[in-house]
């Protein structure tokens, strides 16, 4: 294989699905990943349509880390020269006070958030050591930099991948990878969809009033930090919507 590789977590909606669209037609040969096997396919076919690459799709659950070890063993050979890695898969689930919030969804959040990217990454890392060269994006958020009200576990989880995207850069300097985090503020993908379970109008209003992001802006971010010379590294970097300042401020038309 000549082109470049990346794999990408969370790759069947949002950030991760518009970010392998964009690799793709910047001839990156790409790994999808993610629970919903039919929308892998789907996105596989739209690649493949648009862009003369190589396309492979793995279906797993980044909690489960003995399914995670499996699907990457499991990688033919060619496949294994993974240049990148984008750990996106994530999700925050409700918005309700300390108190009160689900400790199931919290769970959920902290085994998705953050113990599906310490599997992943683990299990692909040994890949890129043997190459000594490789280059991991870490998606974090607004919400590890600034805790907001009735956000509590969402925002520890996002706070530790910040924390852990610091550590592997430290760890990982004489393996020469690379580690960038980036922290997108509000953008209109399924992500609102999934923390209100499903309750349209819960998730359309956190979009009402301003011009969010959406998941090709982001893409195009990520992108950027992967399309620099190997001896640059862009460490951490937020990006937000031009009507959001940081967690707690937007300017709304209403
Ligand atoms: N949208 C925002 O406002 C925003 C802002 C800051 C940060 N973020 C972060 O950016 C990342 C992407 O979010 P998004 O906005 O693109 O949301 P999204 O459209 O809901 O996409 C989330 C992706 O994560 C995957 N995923 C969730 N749980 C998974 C699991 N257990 N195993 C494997 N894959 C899993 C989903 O795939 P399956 O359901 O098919 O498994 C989906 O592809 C997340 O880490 C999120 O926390 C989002």
């Amino acid at each position: 294989m000549t082109n470049k590789i990346v794999l990408i977590t969370g790759a069947t909606s949002g950030f991760g699905a518009a970010a392998a669209m964009k690799f793709a037609s910047q001839h990156y040969d790409i790994i999808i990943t993610g629970r919903r096997a039919e929308r892998l396919q789907e996105i596989s076919l739209k690649i493949q349509e648009r862009y003369n690459v190589k396309v492979l799709c793995l279906n797993f659950d980044v909690r489960q880390r003995k399914a995670v070890e499996q699907a990457i063993s499991s990688l033919p050979e060619p496949w294994k020269a993974i240049d990148l890695l984008i750990n996106n898969a994530g999700l925050a689930l409700g918005r309700d006070n300390f108190e009160e919030a689900s400790i199931e969804d919290w769970e959920t959040m902290i085994d998705t958030n953050l113990k599906g990217l310490m599997y992943v990454t683990r299990a692909v890392l040994p890949l890129m050591i043997t190459r000594k060269k490789g280059h991991i994006i870490n998606l974090g958020s607004t919400a590890a930099k600034e805790v907001y009200e009735k956000g509590n576990m969402y925002c520890a989880s996002k706070s530790a991948v910040d924390a852990l995207s610091k550590a592997m850069r430290i760890d990982l300097l004489p393996h020469r990878i690379k580690v960038t985090a980036i922290h997108p503020g509000a953008a209109d993908t399924e992500f609102s969809m999934v923390r209100f379970k499903g309750n349209e109008a819960l998730a359309k209003k956190v979009y009402e009033g301003y011009q969010p992001l959406v998941a090709e802006d982001v893409a195009e971010v990520i992108y950027y930090t992967a399309s620099l010379p190997d001896h640059v590294c862009i460490n951490d970097l937020i990006i937000t919507s031009t009507s959001q300042a940081n967690s707690f401020y937007t300017f709304k038309n209403s």
